[in-house]
């Protein structure tokens, strides 16, 4: 009897044993953040590059927010070339990810990418960067509004040189050639410095959103133009290259050259604060929690809008100085 009733408690151990294993198998594959069956999401996610510190806490962003949104992240930086995302792109194809996301580098030459991923039933999300595909090779686009971000900077002119009697002499550097911010916020400062004929466009070139890039072409422009009132930079990065080389000039930035860029970034606040900078319109690369919503929000079966814009405010050199202690990038 007692042999009998120990092997019944044995068994019964061994019974619950096994159970509680099995709950915690199930548990353990249920972190698939659509909640639905045992597999995570797959997003695969191609960045432009590293090119300034926008790009690195962009980055930071989506690095941090898909394993907090239990998603499974395949990232690829293509180092500002656009053959290195749709590489990145078709790879992810060809791993069958459940989503994929990218920022292109620039506009143009994307059909037929995205009509893969569209054959191979792969949604697409576009982050940052437009493209000129046809709208529905794509399910959503999360970003900013870079004509607004253009127009807020030359609205800053307008209202500073409005009572200028003699010609304003301003220099463009413009980001990189044929990328969405570039086109755009050209045309938003363009169209509206254009409206007071004393302001004057001398030169206008590209420094692809990088400093040293920034740096080197401002070195050019200097020498070439003796008498320059105003900096346009389409980056903080390249404002803070262009500051170096007015420095390097003999100029103080900021006073006998005024500096106003896009961004906001750690970096180009602290020249506002410092006053060698005049003004920021922000452009938030804290896309990395919005794009993660999105990509649940396919994977349950909903539809995301279509377009999503950041909200963003724009700094004079008093805002920068609040601001800053508190600034995450
Ligand atoms: O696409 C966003 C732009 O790209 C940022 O303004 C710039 O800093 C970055 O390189």
């Amino acid at each position: 009897m007692l042999r009998k009733l120990v092997a019944l408690s044995a068994a019964a151990v061994l019974a619950t044993a096994l159970s509680s294993c099995g709950a915690a198998n199930n548990s353990g594959g249920s972190t698939s953040a659509s909640g639905g069956g045992s597999d995570k999401i797959t997003l695969g996610f191609s960045q432009v590059g590293s090119e300034s510190g926008w790009r690195e806490a962009n980055t930071k962003s989506i690095k941090e927010s898909a394993p907090a949104a239990g998603i499974d992240l395949k990232f690829s930086d293509a180092q500002q070339k656009q053959e290195n995302q749709i590489a990145a792109i078709r790879s992810y194809i060809q791993q069958k990810v459940d989503v994929i996301a990218f920022s292109p580098v620039v506009v143009t030459g994307w059909d037929a990418v995205l009509k893969e991923a569209q054959a191979a039933k792969i949604p697409v999300v576009l982050t940052d960067r437009a493209v000129d595909s046809d709208p529905s090779l794509y399910v959503s686009f999360i970003g900013s509004d870079f004509v607004k971000e253009g127009q807020e900077v030359g609205q800053w002119v307008l209202d500073n040189y409005k009572d200028a009697s003699a010609p304003v002499n301003i220099v463009e550097l413009e980001g990189t050639v044929g990328a969405a911010p570039a086109i755009d916020r050209k045309k938003g400062f363009d169209d509206l410095v254009k409206t007071n004929p004393n302001l004057k466009i001398i030169a206008s070139q590209s420094g692809d959103f990088t400093r040293a890039k920034g740096k080197e072409v401002m070195q050019a422009i200097l020498k070439a133009n003796p008498k320059i009132d105003l900096l346009f930079a389409h980056n903080d990065d390249m404002g803070i290259g262009a500051m170096q080389a007015i420095e390097e000039a003999g100029k103080k930035p900021g006073t006998d050259i005024k500096i106003v860029t896009i961004d906001a970034v750690h970096d180009g606040m602290q020249a506002l604060a410092d006053g060698k900078f005049n003004f920021i319109a922000e452009c938030s690369p804290l896309l990395g929690p919005q794009l993660m919503d999105i990509v649940k929000q396919i994977k349950s079966g909903q539809t995301p809008e279509k377009r999503i814009i950041t909200k963003e405010t724009t700094f004079t050199q008093q805002q920068a100085a609040e601001a800053l202690p508190n600034r995450k990038y």
